[in-house]
């Protein structure tokens, strides 16, 4: 979302008087060109309440994220998380701090989105090689995800299950959203630059099939 969105936004929302709920734990695996930044920064009001993670950045095992919001709220928060887990690990806690305040995170950091950038420049080439006659999609800008929406006559939970068969994961866009049902959801975290493209030469030759 560029800066006057976000802007606008933050108006709308304090005008009707509605929290915003900034979840930014994607904010850090940006490929291009950092994005703007976040409403948080322009809330004057302790109207939006913002996200973190070390989740997707660095390891989803520590359970280390974190809230920026009012002071009530956040009390509200922490008590409900005591009751829930008693808190985060504490070893997790040290070690997240760590490369935090040691500068390993950012350093961290360039390699992740360096080799995500690789990832997902192979993953559109590869689509634009295989799947460009059946689907369209947009280039993410950071992330994990490539959103493709498949031409109205191919059947998506066809797709889904001769995938799934053939060892290729394809998260149905329905589970995210109604108006999502003709999409899929393509992760170029994880797979290395082979199996990348392979997959998506897979769906093609399912695709003809089908
Ligand atoms: C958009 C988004 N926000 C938040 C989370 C929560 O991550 P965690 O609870 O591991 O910090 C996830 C995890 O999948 C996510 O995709």
């Amino acid at each position: 979302m560029g800066e006057k969105r976000r802007q606008q936004l933050l108006e709308l929302a304090e005008s009707a008087q509605l929290p915003i709920i900034e979840d930014d734990v994607y904010g850090d695996l940006w490929l291009d060109s950092p994005p703007p930044s976040p409403i948080k920064s322009h809330d004057r009001h302790g109207n939006v309440l913002y996200l973190g993670s070390l989740s997707k950045s660095l390891n989803p095992g520590l359970r280390i994220g974190w809230i920026a919001g009012p002071e009530a709220v956040i009390d509200r928060l922490a008590d409900l998380k005591m009751q829930t887990d008693y808190g985060s690990s504490s070893l997790s806690q040290r070690a997240a701090a760590e490369w935090l305040s040691s500068g390993l995170y950012e350093k961290h950091l360039l390699k992740v989105r360096k080799q995500l950038k690789v990832r997902r420049n192979a993953a559109l080439k590869s689509l634009e090689k295989h799947l460009s006659p059946f689907a369209e999609w947009d280039r993410p800008d950071g992330g994990f995800f490539i959103w493709i929406k498949m031409n109205p006559e191919i059947s998506l939970p066809d797709l889904y299950r001769k995938a799934l068969a053939n060892g290729v994961l394809i998260n149905p866009g329905r589970i995210y959203s109604t108006k999502k049902i003709q999409h899929f959801r393509l992760s170029f975290a994880n797979a290395p630059v082979e199996e990348i493209q392979k997959g998506i030469a897979i769906l093609e030759s399912l695709i003809e099939d089908c």
